[in-house]
């Protein structure tokens, strides 16, 4: 017999899959109007917003007492919210500075989380028609094939996402330049293989979840950008925490992924690390 959570993964892929086909109309677009919210390097365009709405009309139509956090409800002003409730965490576009210049790097993320706890995970990327879902206790699919971490415990084996997080300058100062860049420099002696910044955190944990990347970190990211890789990266095997090693906390707008907790600790242990006041 199906579950109650059955039917909200149900409905939450069918919603995503529509919303995915207004993500690639719009992409094969020429380019339209983009607005910018916080800071210049902080963008919005309408299929962010419409794709928003696409997916929580459908979502409290289906189950009208679940609760939502989104990033563009977020942006128009309202409070988030994290109770015990059944809660829907919405990232519409993951990419938007991707989305906006034609890189195809993107994705819609929709999480759920249960009395705090996340249950379940769905990142689609429809440009590449990548399709990333797990659900608690039951492993992490793409296309829905399972896959795994790599098996990776040295920085020397390697590749590392990362990105200079330009719109955390508004938040941390000037001095976030340097911290980030000696971030990165203490990675390359290390003699890691590669650093790569993909533009979407979403997409970047999933490359981890999926055994390409080995580890991803980053700083001033929301709830929205990790909640539904979150969920896959772990079901793939993965570790996800505080980049201090601390636990992982969707709200502290920080996280590290690695392919082993070996790989983490080393790779939290030479960061400096940036704080926030925790969003929710
Ligand atoms: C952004 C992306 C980007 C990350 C930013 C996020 P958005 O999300 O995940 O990779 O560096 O911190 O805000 O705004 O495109 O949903």
């Amino acid at each position: 017999m199906a579950s109650e959570e059955d039917k909200y993964f149900e409905v939450a892929l069918g919603l995503v899959k529509s919303a995915g086909r207004m993500v690639r109309d719009a992409f094969d677009r020429p380019f339209s109007e983009v607005q910018t919210k916080a800071s210049n390097t902080d963008l919005v365009t309408e299929t962010d917003q419409n794709v928003e709405i696409l997916l929580t009309r459908g979502l409290s139509d289906a189950f009208p007492d679940h609760q939502f956090i989104g990033e563009e409800s977020a942006a128009a002003g309202k409070k988030i919210e994290f109770t015990d409730a059944p809660t829907w965490i919405i990232d519409p576009i993951d990419g938007t500075t991707n989305f906006v210049h034609r890189i195809p790097m993107i994705c819609i993320c929709v999480g759920l989380a249960v009395k705090k706890e996340l249950r379940m995970g769905i990142v689609y990327n429809p440009i590449t028609n990548e399709l990333y879902t797990a659900r608690t206790g039951q492993g992490a699919f793409k296309n829905g094939f399972r896959i795994y971490v790599s098996k990776t415990e040295e920085l020397s084996k390697s590749v590392i996402a990362s990105t200079l997080g330009i719109h955390n300058i508004v938040s941390q100062g000037p001095s976030w330049l340097d911290k980030s860049l000696s971030n990165a420099r203490r990675q390359v002696e290390a003699g890691v293989r590669g650093i790569r910044s993909f533009g979407s955190a979403a997409i970047n944990m999933v490359c981890v979840a999926q055994g390409s990347l080995d580890a991803y970190v980053e700083y001033g990211l929301h709830c929205w950008d990790v909640a539904a890789a979150a969920v896959i990266l772990k079901e793939a095997g993965g570790v996800v925490i505080d980049p201090t090693g601390g636990e992982f906390n969707m709200m502290s707008r920080k996280v590290l992924c690695a392919s082993t907790k070996e790989l983490a600790t080393q790779l939290s242990g030479m960061l400096t690390h940036a704080n926030y006041e925790p969003e929710g």
